[in-house]
């Protein structure tokens, strides 16, 4: 009788009986929503980038531009790697039937992301080679961690956010046309990552101890490290691209903001009033690594505006992320999707998913 022994399974038989408040069931709903969009907006690589080729004649990044776009574009496509396994790993992780669609329309999104980007650095003569040590232990930190909070924290609002600051300023920056445009297709596909974060997460904060809430706290702040560090490292290819390294940062803090304000108010916590402790660590280190034009030359400007950062609201722009939602893109099936039109009545991070 001993080979009819049922063992454990990972099939998860209690899926559909877990209990949901109306907030959380309309939360859900809004991942289900991720996974129809994400299959109505899959867009084809493999026919984008020859036609923007086509297009533009070819790349046109000037001569003293490719290494410095070649290095920042490195960390990207192997960021997409990262996302993809990271996606993939959530997919298989989280329960609830809503969540594990959202991250599997992410894995499909990340794969496109990243053979895009592989094709892409081909055109511009890269040749993959192992990344920076910053970038890759803060990659190998949300790869390796087991806790899914952890997980989603690090991939969906910190990294997505820095991506999307990245993308958003070298699409400005039109360091190469044909890149510029392929970032609009990026950027409405990591908007909608931003919000599975956004959706999901305080699912699992509403279980979590608050010694768990604290270890996740430190975990945000040593991925934090690793991503000004990598700045850092990145200051000087920024600066040859012609962007402003500091302005990513604070592009990226406002979109984190956006996402983790959205998120942490459904369990009543006002980030702007209730800061804790590590944000304004954070935003004080980053004062006195990056400092502005205004505090460049001064030592008691930048210990001021570090001092300020320790005990003042952070002011960003509420609706940093709802640029990413209004490009218009082609999809695979052919058809023109115009990019939502954003007002400040429109300006929730979840809202954009949602539309
Ligand atoms: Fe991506
Ligand atoms: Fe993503």
């Amino acid at each position: 009788m001993g080979l009819f022994k049922r063992g454990s399974t990972k099939l998860t038989y209690g899926m559909f009986d877990l209990a949901r408040d109306a907030t959380e069931a309309k939360r859900l709903h809004t991942c289900e929503r991720i996974y129809h969009k994400g299959q109505v907006l899959a867009w084809d690589g493999k026919e984008l980038l020859p036609e923007l080729l086509a297009k533009h004649r070819g790349v046109h990044v000037a001569p003293e531009k490719r290494h410095a776009l070649k290095r920042v574009f490195a960390i990207i496509l192997w960021g997409e790697l990262a996302a993809w396994k990271i996606s993939a790993q959530l997919a298989d992780g989280l329960v609830p039937l809503e969540a594990k669609m959202a991250a599997t329309s992410q894995a499909f999104d990340e794969a496109r992301h990243f053979y895009t980007m592989y094709d892409y650095l081909t055109e511009l003569g890269y040749v993959p080679e192992r990344l920076d040590p910053a970038p890759e232990a803060l990659l190998n930190h949300v790869l390796e961690t087991d806790d899914l909070a952890a997980k989603l924290l690090g991939m969906q609002l910190l990294i997505e956010t820095i991506a999307l600051a990245i993308f958003q300023e070298v699409r400005e920056a039109n360091v190469d046309p044909v890149l510029s445009e392929l970032m609009k297709y990026f950027e409405r596909d990591e908007a909608r990552h931003v919000a599975l974060g956004v959706q999901y997460l305080p699912s699992l904060f509403r279980d979590m101890s608050r010694a768990e809430l604290i270890k996740l706290s430190l975990f945000q702040a040593k991925l934090v490290g690793y991503a000004l560090w990598e700045n850092k490292v990145l200051e000087p290819d920024f600066k040859q691209l012609g962007i402003n390294p500091r302005r990513i940062l604070d592009r990226a803090r406002a979109k984190q903001m956006a996402a983790v304000r959205e998120a942490w108010r459904t369990l009543g916590w006002d980030v702007d009033s209730q800061r804790g402790v590590v944000m304004p660590l954070i935003g004080a280190t980053v004062e006195l690594m990056f400092p502005t034009e205004r505090t460049r030359g001064s030592r008691r400007a930048r210990l001021g505006a570090a001092w300020d950062a320790l005990t003042k609201p952070l002011e960003t722009d509420p609706n940093a992320l709802d640029i990413h939602d209004t490009h218009r893109i082609r999809t695979a099936r052919g058809e023109v999707v115009e990019g939502a039109v954003t007002d400040s009545a429109a300006s929730e991070p979840a809202r954009a998913a949602a539309n």
